[in-house]
């Protein structure tokens, strides 16, 4: 498959500790994929966002119901390749609070079929016309294509109450929803900052304790190779603990908004934190290229009347997320 257009190529190695699949079935968008469209969906508006605030993000889009995804045949390759990298899970204990309890990040390193699948032009073309805005593969390796598994221990949820470092990204569930107790998806039906303050969390960090029962929507997924889109940084939501020990694979494959000098939520800071190996040379990736689309875009932005006051602005806007990336780095280099 070529190098896809609109986001970074994958780096050319692999990071440390995570092996390759072999005998892979190559991946092909018409035998594989089989997508519909969500029934309903939530906007920011829908959730109590203010104008304001809606402003801030690339779209009015916030959460859609389960759509179908996969083929059969993409979905039985998908939860095979997911379970035969189980073994290769990663070791660390996950971000903030330890929220996650079993993944695995970067697993288009590990695939070839599944990074052509979070490659591939039909799926992001679909999810961009349903999201309203143009999106491709996440240029983070690490979070463009996850897997979750079911936490060893089962009185862990699977995913406690927090959003996203990335604006759009997908739930693909891999597993017979019809097999699973428990384990449900669900959002707030509310805006993050609601959500947090009830349960005294921020951001990434996962808050265990329950949110009023009347305002937490479950997504249903009607079978495996169904899934969900959502604004995962606006989108406060979990995956409840399992009530019996079953497989319960889900797929997050994630979106960066596109070109590269649209409004870009990835939250590098926080990632630099996270200890997957290769993270911080993906992040640092990420955001020289985002800078680069902007210093390239204000070449032609610049005024010859622009005073200084302006000329600072339009460079501190252009610099600003790789400046607070330099500054999480220097912090770790220290
Ligand atoms: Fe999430």
């Amino acid at each position: 498959m070529p190098t896809p257009k609109h986001t970074l190529a994958f780096p050319s190695g692999i990071p440390a500790g995570y092996i390759r699949l072999d005998n892979e079935p190559e991946f092909e968008a018409e035998k594989h994929l089989q997508l519909e469209s969500p029934s309903s969906v939530n906007t920011l508006s829908d959730l109590g966002y203010a104008a304001e605030q809606i402003a801030d993000c690339p779209s009015n889009f916030g959460v859609s119901s389960a759509f179908r995804i996969l083929s059969a045949e993409g979905l039985s390759i998908m939860r095979e390749l997911c379970q035969e990298m189980y073994a290769n899970r990663n070791s660390s204990l996950g971000t903030g609070n330890n929220r996650l309890g079993s993944y695995i990040r970067g697993a288009g390193y590990r695939s070839k079929f599944i990074q052509d699948f979070c490659d591939s032009p039909e799926l992001a073309a679909h999810l961009s016309q349903i999201a309203g805005i143009e999106m491709a593969r996440h240029s983070v390796p690490a979070v463009a294509c996850g897997v979750n598994y079911a936490p060893e221990d089962i009185n862990r949820a699977v995913d406690s109450w927090h959003t996203d470092s990335v604006a759009f990204d997908m739930v693909i569930m891999l597993s017979d929803p019809e097999q699973i107790d428990g384990g449900e998806f669900q959002f707030f039906h509310g805006t993050k900052q609601e959500g947090e303050a009830l349960l005294g969390v921020t951001g990434e960090q996962g808050g265990t304790s329950e949110l009023p029962a009347e305002r937490v929507q479950t997504i249903a997924f009607p079978a495996a190779g169904f899934g969900f889109m959502q604004q995962g940084n606006m989108i406060f939501h979990r995956a409840c603990k399992l009530n019996q020990r079953c497989e319960r694979i889900t797929m997050i494959p994630s979106f960066v908004v596109t070109p590269a000098t649209a409004n870009d939520a990835t939250n590098s800071v926080n990632m630099s934190n996270w200890d997957d190996p290769g993270i911080v040379p993906e992040l640092t990736r990420h955001e020289a290229w985002r800078a680069g689309a902007r210093l390239d875009a204000l070449i032609d932005d610049v005024q010859l009347d622009d005073d200084a006051g302006t000329l600072l602005k339009k460079l501190e806007l252009a610099l600003g997320p790789l400046q607070a990336l330099r500054e999480s780095l220097e912090k770790q280099a220290k």
